[in-house]
């Protein structure tokens, strides 16, 4: 557990420099679990080293998988698809989401009994979504209150291919179908209302798994082969954007954000952005391990409020927080809707972006599914708490540059999971 932290945060003179944010965390936790289930070794560059993705890592090891770290790159010593061991202890997935719903594909078709578990948080987080499409491949799963949450009990053994229409555009319990599937004789489908982002499809493929994109959905033929790769992780977009929004509302601000993914499924920000006005321009577009990536360049600007909804919202779904913020300081008023999955992310975040924001002063109701933002352009700032939300607590640090007084922050060691050295790189651009 965190020890709580508080930070005061003073308004700032604009943001001006070249950065590098830390490394994609989708795209990390994916690198770790396809190397430790391919033959041979992969060297995964960029890797991002927060909590989230280290509690991923640490399962595999607990699992034989043998991680040789040398600074500027890791060593991952695949053990093929069969090559893992009955982990002796209970999995900590920590705050982790991504570790706990993925693994729980990949541990269900293992000949073993495991054991998943996290931090209160993650604790409270829906489950049923994996073990319904995952019991009807034939998966023996069963958690806490009648089957829907962590600590999960998973007897690994033979499962069917499926075919699954899932509910909500989420590219878990996608991945959690998909990883499962690939283990498994026969053809498994999965399909969703919307898009999720799209990493597991690529970085399989990039193993040399053959994953067919289809119309609303993704297909894997299994039992599949992973051939262990070098695999360069690309600077995370849904980091990016809290510096992005900072240059966005700071006036005087310019920075250049370098080496960002931009896969067209994550970078519905960029999309959202432009919407309300923000100079966002990408330069030198390339491609790193199956993954597009770009340089952002941002400057200050005047935003507008607008409507966001339907594709665009899982385009876009962690960085809900932030929108908000840039919200505040755009003309009129900001709405979004169809973006009920909010309500179980790390924590509420339609009730945590309005309670944090509200408290500094500014207008923001909460809507069933979504978020009316009225922009009034000055927040008068004050003390709020990011109740353990690494995106809360980084959202309320970048609403302190342009608000008017401090923002005290209150347990804001959370930002780990996700960005280390969020806090020192803010001090380097001089707030
Ligand atoms: C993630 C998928 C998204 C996202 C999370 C990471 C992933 O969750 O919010 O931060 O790596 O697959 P959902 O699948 O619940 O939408």
């Amino acid at each position: 557990m965190h020890q709580s932290e508080t930070r005061t945060l003073k308004p700032s003179q604009g943001l001006k420099g070249e950065i590098l944010v830390p490394g994609d965390k989708s795209i990390s936790h994916r690198a770790i679990m396809f190397s430790s289930l391919a033959e041979g070794t992969s060297r995964v560059r960029g890797l991002l080293r927060g909590e989230d993705c280290l509690a991923t890592l640490a399962a595999f090891q607990q699992m034989g998988v043998r991680v040789e770290d040398k600074g500027h790159e890791l060593l991952i010593h695949g053990r093929g698809l069969h090559g893992l061991q009955e982990p002796e202890d209970v999995v900590d997935c920590g705050n982790s989401g991504t570790t706990m719903r993925l693994m729980s594909g990949i541990l269900a078709a293992q000949p073993f009994f495991s054991v998943l578990s996290g931090d209160k948080y993650l604790r409270r987080r829906p489950m049923a979504r994996i073990i319904k499409p995952l019991t009807s491949m034939g998966a023996n799963i069963s958690g806490r209150q009648q089957n829907t949450k962590a600590p999960l009990a998973i007897q690994g053994g033979q499962l069917r291919a499926g075919e699954y229409h899932s509910p909500v555009a989420s590219a878990q319990v996608k991945s959690a179908v998909l990883l499962a599937g690939m283990q498994v004789e026969g053809e498994t489908r999965i399909f969703e209302p919307h898009l999720s982002r799209d990493h597991s499809e690529r970085m399989l493929r990039y193993f040399g798994v053959a994953v067919q994109q289809l119309p609303g959905g993704a297909q894997v033929t299994g039992p599949v082969n992973l051939q262990g790769r070098e695999v360069e992780v690309p600077g995370d977009i849904s980091s990016a954007a809290f510096f992005l929004v900072a240059a966005l509302i700071t006036p005087g601000s310019e920075l250049l954000l370098k080496n960002v993914g931009v896969n067209p499924t994550r970078s519905g920000i960029i999309d959202i952005l432009r919407q309300m006005g923000g100079h966002i321009d990408l330069l030198n577009q390339r491609e790193l391990s199956g993954e597009p990536v770009a340089d952002l360049l941002v400057r200050h600007s005047l935003l507008r409020g607008i409507k966001i909804g339907g594709e665009l919202v899982p385009r876009a779904i962690d960085e809900f927080p932030v929108v908000c913020v840039a919200a505040v300081f755009a003309e009129g008023e900001t709405l979004i809707r169809d973006a009920r999955e909010l309500r179980v992310k790390e924590t509420d975040r339609i009730a945590a972006v309005c309670e944090t924001l509200g408290k500094i002063g500014g207008q923001v109701e909460a809507l069933d599914d979504g978020i009316r933002i009225t922009g009034t352009g000055h927040l008068q700032g004050g003390r709020v708490n990011s109740f353990g939300d690494h995106r809360i607590a980084m959202s309320m640090a970048i609403a302190s540059l342009a608000a008017e007084n401090d923002v005290t922050i209150e347990d804001t060691a959370c930002t780990e999971t996700s960005f280390p050295g969020f806090w020192e790189l803010l001090e380097q651009l001089g707030h």
